[in-house]
């Protein structure tokens, strides 16, 4: 059958639904949404706490919901400390492989060693409960353990992505005001080393708030050291404080478990913060439930630990789960294009999930790649960070799936700490929709005034109901989140409001088409116009500039930019490939903007601010729409 004659709509095989985990959704779904504080005190009963709450969800200070006050439990208590009371204790926990070649294999015992040496070492420096600690690093399971280690003793961690730059580094720790800072010398992309403690000591003398830092030997780079600051792991590691005995902290179900910065509207990165009790149930849930995690299964989440996708799957409800992780600190097609392929083969993973990026980029290399190896052992696939196109899922799903592997497309956000809208296995599947709400989840699509639209008609994606893994505010600014996120209909009940544009189908499908607002994602990372921008005019011959994202084949979406240069610079190609250098160097690669056009003037509203859909709108040749608000 040619691909063209498949059919819309593909079934689960009856071997996925024999062994599924949930095999029922309809009924399930309505127990859920109407008894919604049942559904998840059941499966918050399926971990530990210390304490048992006093209510599943206080509504009573709406927006700022609390779940499971008065409750008290710690994430790592959950996803370390109670492996090791059964059979998991010796299971492994993390398998490493790094892009060269070297393996480093944790098991729950192990991990446990680590994390306690770490979170003691971390003590000894002076961080206390509550206290923000930066951490900046390549894929390395260091990186997993400095995170448990900050949980285990009740810190806060703010993970920034390893692919950032020093700018970027610098407001994250500014704004969380970190005084210890997690780093390594290095990391590994396609052969090359990337110097990470270079750009930590950049940002660092930006932001003078951190006082210790703290660096893991990773590929041997020699780095600059400063002797009252700076301190080796390893050598902390040698030290007697770096005992491998660590009670882990009770702390309130809704006591912080990280912040993470992410890209929003306007200005700086917004900080979400998410708690240690609802955020714990809700990961180990969706995760469970979605892909049907059983005890041998190794999984691989292949995003990095630094977004919220590696914070919720890769360390936080896998580990809950008791799963074995694979990290892979690399490119996927280094030394070649099977690398992915090849390490499925090796460690027989059962389940792989990523970003409709990462399969476009894979795909263009042709099959004969995949076709070299042994995918069997796949039992499920999973999508994430931006629609995926019909062309790529078929791929996955055909070539890589072997057409047997269902594929779980969630729609989520950094905001919403875990999977909203997602099959289960046994879900019928329409390639590009994330299918149906998961459990305990109401969502809609509304017009401009807030009245839900018809079947198939587009507008915004809201949500109509808290649930447990939801981000509790923006750090240091509650008045920004209240705002940004919720609104109040008159009959008193709340609405979230996603910032994407979706419809709903007659069979209840929701289809996901992307970002209402000054937010693009660039291969699946999220990145806001206005830090691209800012790092735009932070060159001395830059006056103003603006930023829009246009349909890029692999990437989804690519950076077009729009510079005004001061008085008396001329325009020129070598000041082109500055201005691209200078965001890339600023914000991190993945910011690097495909094109950089200099113009006279930018299209702005009579208030002031720059109409970045007219932009887009000349750039695609497409109607520019209603300029009745276009300044002179
Ligand atoms: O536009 C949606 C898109 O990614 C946004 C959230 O980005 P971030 O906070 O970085 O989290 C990404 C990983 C959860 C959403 O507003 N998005 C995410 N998943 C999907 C998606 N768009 C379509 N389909 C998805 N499965």
């Amino acid at each position: 059958m040619n691909d063209a004659a498949k059919p819309d709509i593909f079934y689960p095989s009856e071997e996925v639904l024999n062994q599924a985990n949930v095999n029922e959704y309809e009924e399930m779904y309505k127990y859920s949404v109407e008894n919604r504080e049942q559904f998840w005190a059941e499966q918050a009963e399926t971990l530990n706490w210390f304490k048992k709450w006093d209510t599943v969800l206080d509504e009573s200070n709406a927006p700022f919901y609390k779940w499971f006050d008065g409750g008290q439990i710690n994430i790592v208590h959950n996803a370390v400390d109670r492996h090791l009371e059964n059979a998991n204790r010796n299971k492994m926990a993390i398998i490493w492989e790094s892009e060269h070649g070297e393996v480093r294999n944790f098991s729950y015992n192990g991990l446990n060693r680590e994390v306690c040496k770490f979170a003691n070492v971390l003590r000894s420096m002076g961080v206390e409960k509550g206290d923000i600690v930066t951490i900046y690093m390549p894929q390395i399971p260091e990186l997993v353990f400095a995170m448990l280690a900050c949980a285990k003793i009740g810190a806060i961690h703010s993970v920034v992505y390893g692919g950032f730059s020093t700018e970027a580094l610098a407001s994250r720790i500014d704004d969380a005001h970190s005084r210890v800072l997690v780093t390594a010398d290095g990391g590994w992309r396609r052969g090359k080393q990337i110097d990470l403690k270079s750009i930590a000591n950049a940002a660092m003398e930006r932001s003078p708030s951190i006082e210790v830092c703290i660096c893991v030997k990773n590929n041997g780079l020699d780095v600059e050291m400063e002797p009252t600051r700076d301190f080796w792991l390893h050598d902390l590691f040698a030290l007697p404080i770096a005992s491998s005995k660590c009670e882990t902290v009770p702390t309130d179900a809704e006591d912080p478990l990280f912040i993470l910065y992410t890209s929003g509207t306007t200005g700086k990165p917004k900080g979400m913060l998410h708690t240690h009790g609802g955020y714990s149930v809700y990961t180990s849930t969706t995760h469970r439930m979605a892909f049907d995690i059983k005890p041998q299964d190794r999984w691989w989440c292949a995003a990095d630990p630094g977004w919220i996708t590696g914070h919720s799957y890769i360390v936080y409800g896998p580990l809950i789960n008791g799963a074995t992780i694979m990290l892979y600190e690399g490119a996927p097609n280094y030394p070649y294009p099977n690398r992915w392929w090849q390490i499925i083969e090796n460690y027989g993973i059962n389940i792989l999930y990523t970003s409709p990026t990462a399969i476009r980029g894979l795909m263009r290399f042709g099959d004969r790649w995949p076709k070299k190896h042994d995918l069997s052992s796949l039992r499920l696939l999973g999508s994430v960070g931006e629609p995926i196109n019909p062309e790529a899922w078929r791929w996955y799903h055909n070539v890589i799936g072997q057409d047997k592997c269902p594929i779980i497309d969630t729609w989520w956000q950094t905001e919403t700490g875990g999977f909203m809208v997602c099959p289960l296995p046994i879900t019928p599947l329409k390639p590009g929709s994330a299918t149906k709400p998961f459990f305990g989840n109401e969502l809609a699509v509304v017009d401009d005034d807030g009245e839900e639209v018809e079947v198939n008609e587009e507008g915004k994606l809201i949500i109509k109901n808290p649930w447990p893994g939801m981000a509790r505010t923006i750090f240091k600014d509650d008045a920004r989140y209240a705002e940004l996120y919720w609104s109040q209909r008159e009959d008193g009940s709340w609405r979230y409001l996603a910032g994407d544009s979706a419809k709903i189908d007659d069979d209840g499908y929701i289809w996901v088409i992307g970002r209402m607002d000054e937010v693009l994602k660039v291969s699946g990372y999220r990145l806001g116009t206005a830090e691209i921008e800012s790092a735009l005019v932070s060159h001395p011959k830059v006056s103003e500039a603006a930023a829009v994202g246009l349909p890029h084949e692999l990437k989804g979406n690519a950076i077009h930019t729009y510079v005004i240069l001061i008085d008396g610079v001329e325009p020129s190609k070598e000041l082109m490939l500055e201005l691209k250098t200078h965001v890339g160097n600023e914000m991190g690669k993945i910011a690097t903007p495909e094109a950089v056009e200099f113009v006279e003037a930018l299209p702005k509203t009579r208030s002031g601010k720059i109409m970045r859909r007219v932009l887009k709108a000349r750039a695609l040749g497409q109607d520019e729409g209603d300029l009745s608000t276009l300044e002179e």
